[in-house]
């Protein structure tokens, strides 16, 4: 049991279906549970695109994604998303309550379930400031909350489903910087046994991370610790200071 949540790509290779060029080509990595590994890399790079493989959003042509040993493509869908939680880069609402929101995915959760994942992803103030709370209406699309509150709602979604690993892509980039403080350091404790994996735009956000993937046009170009990537990544010493 200890060892749940690893992921490990192997030699991937990647066309979307009907495309003739891949986007993404031989990506080979492992992710393990207490770690946080990081994708970085320009706009098209591919980082949607890789973290939507483990998941099964799209069958791979060549290479193997592994969730615990096992292809993904071995796996039903329902089988992955007990394990893995994905918060997608344009995170959706649906309409109905928050507390329909949060539930999704998860129904037997709690309301103290409900209110611990709001107040990690530093969504509870905004939720009890609602005269209704949690039964809260939200508007088809997710229109009458701002696009950081939709993260945050998002996040805590992800949250009450207690996943072994977390697919973060972008979530955090709509969040001020002290907010984006706020929500990581909490999410740390909370996600310290689990898997996490997080596409990020801002460098703070991945500094602390175990391994940094960067990404350029569907390969991984180098790979290490923020300080080691410093020393060795023009790649990455470019991001940094964009
Ligand atoms: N792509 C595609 N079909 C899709 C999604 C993406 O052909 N359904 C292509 C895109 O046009 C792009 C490449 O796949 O050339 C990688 O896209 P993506 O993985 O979304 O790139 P990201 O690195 O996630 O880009 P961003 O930072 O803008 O989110
Ligand atoms: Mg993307």
């Amino acid at each position: 049991a200890a060892l749940e949540g690893v992921v490990e790509y192997r030699n991937v290779t990647f066309a979307y279906p009907g495309a003739e060029s891949p986007v993404l080509s031989n990506i080979s990595f492992t992710a393990r549970p207490g770690e946080t590994v990081a994708i970085i890399g320009s706009t098209g790079a591919g980082k949607t695109s890789l973290l939507s493989l483990l998941p099964r959003l799209y069958d791979i042509a060549e290479g193997e994604v592994l969730l615990d040993g096992v292809p993904v493509s071995d796996l039903d869908r329902a089988e992955i998303t007990k394990r893995v939680a994905m918060v997608p880069q344009r995170p959706y609402l649906f309409s109905g309550t928050i507390e329909h929101n949060l539930r999704f995915g998860k129904t037997e959760a709690t309301d103290q379930e409900l209110w611990d994942a709001l107040q990690i992803a530093q969504g509870e103030d905004f939720v009890r400031a609602k005269k209704n709370g949690l039964n809260a209406r939200i508007a088809q699309g997710g229109t009458n909350v701002s696009g950081g509150q939709r993260q945050r709602l998002c996040i805590a979604r992800a949250l009450v489903t207690r996943p072994k690993v977390y697919l973060f892509d972008d979530s955090f980039s709509a969040l001020d910087v002290a907010t984006d403080a706020r929500l990581r350091a909490a999410l740390k404790r909370t996600t310290a046994d689990a898997t996490v994996i997080i596409v990020a735009q801002r460098i703070t956000t991945i500094t602390d991370a175990d391994q940094i993937l960067v990404l350029d046009n569907g390969r991984i170009v180098d790979r290490g610790t923020h300080e080691e990537l410093l020393e060795t990544s023009p790649t990455y010493q470019e991001i940094v200071e964009s």
